[in-house]
């Protein structure tokens, strides 16, 4: 059996997956002949062409560019649905998918219109046999503490669609801890805890995530590589790492996937999974991210199961949810 088929036809799990991320141009483009928006690129060719990234905020300018294109519910819908098909089409049966209602809320669309598009076509997929989706809330780290706790005060009354929060965009110089109340306040409402933590940062963030926001997972978490204490503690813990390798090439991470901290990793023990992170603008969805790094590092069948097994255990279901997808 070629690598390939054996990943294509493995149950999985994507634990992070950033829904704007999905946007691809061609819906870029469509939505924005729909919604009367002017884009400043005149062609689907050339907007695929500006994916072309140095660092991590190259990429998030685009990102955040793009996503003046989203405004009503039914946009919402149309991303989510869209990628909960290429996500069943992959044998995904279970997602845990980031939105960032900063990005949303501050060009004036309402938290209504976000949430009943997304939920609406992650119900609609759940009743079509799958995926199942859970939502993380995600708080843009670069901007202050006291506008993500305004905007989790606005997202009160849809707390029981929003199975956890996290922490992304810009990490450098703006560490965990500048989010410890924030954090606080969601571990007190009962909602699962993650964040973006050794992308671009030093494994201190990742410690600090740990430490000071007691998160359940950590998003990236590559960077904990430098930090051998740090890999035993993941490791003995059982602190899963939610890995997207071909954003981190991507982003200049890593300058390629030899050079990816992803097998070494494993072999110390992290319970590391595979995700696609921002699959509109980095080349591949879920399996393309399992293909590169099976074929970088020879991996064998047994050790692409564990990653697919390690993609349900580190997911927020309950166990009798868990034997049902897999
Ligand atoms: N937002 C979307 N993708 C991201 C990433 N890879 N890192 C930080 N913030 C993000
Ligand atoms: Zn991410």
């Amino acid at each position: 059996l070629d690598t390939e088929r054996f990943i294509a036809r493995l149950p999985k799990a994507e634990l992070h997956l950033h829904i704007e991320g999905a946007l691809e141009p061609e819906m870029v483009f469509a939505l924005a002949a729909r919604n009367g928006v002017a884009l400043p690129y005149a062609s689907v060719e050339a907007l695929r062409s500006a994916y072309d990234f140095e660092n991590l905020q190259e990429f998030l300018d685009l990102y955040y560019q793009a996503t003046q294109v989203l405004l009503t519910a039914r946009d919402f819908h149309d991303l989510a649905a869209s990628y909960l098909r290429r996500a069943r089409d992959e044998n995904i049966r279970h997602a845990e998918i980031f939105f960032d209602p900063q990005a949303h809320l501050r060009r004036g669309v309402a938290f209504e219109a976000i949430m009943e598009g997304l939920t609406g076509a992650f119900d609609a997929a759940a009743s079509a046999g799958g995926p199942t989706s859970r939502l993380i809330m995600c708080f843009l780290r670069d901007l202050d503490e006291a506008d993500a706790l305004e905007t989790f005060d606005k997202a009160r009354s849809w707390l029981d669609k929003i199975a956890g929060v996290g922490l992304d965009s810009a990490e450098a110089g703006n560490p965990p801890s500048k989010f410890a109340r924030l954090f606080e306040r969601a571990r007190a409402m009962g909602l699962h805890v993650v964040a973006h933590a050794g992308e671009e940062g030093p494994a201190a963030y990742v410690a600090q995530a740990l430490d000071i926001l007691e998160v359940e997972r950590i998003d990236h978490g590559v960077h904990a590589i430098d930090d051998p204490a740090l890999v035993e503690r993941l490791a003995r813990h059982r602190v899963p790492l939610t890995i997207c390798p071909l954003s981190n090439i991507r982003l200049r991470v890593y300058p390629d996937m030899r050079a990816h901290p992803i097998r070494r990793l494993m072999a110390q023990g992290v319970v590391a999974t595979v995700n696609s992170d921002d699959p509109a603008y980095f080349g591949g969805y879920v399996n393309a991210n399992y293909l590169a790094v099976a074929q970088a590092f020879a991996l064998t069948p047994a050790e692409i199961a564990t990653l697919a097994k390690n993609s349900f255990e580190a997911s927020f279901l309950a166990e009798a949810e868990k034997r049902q997808l897999i």
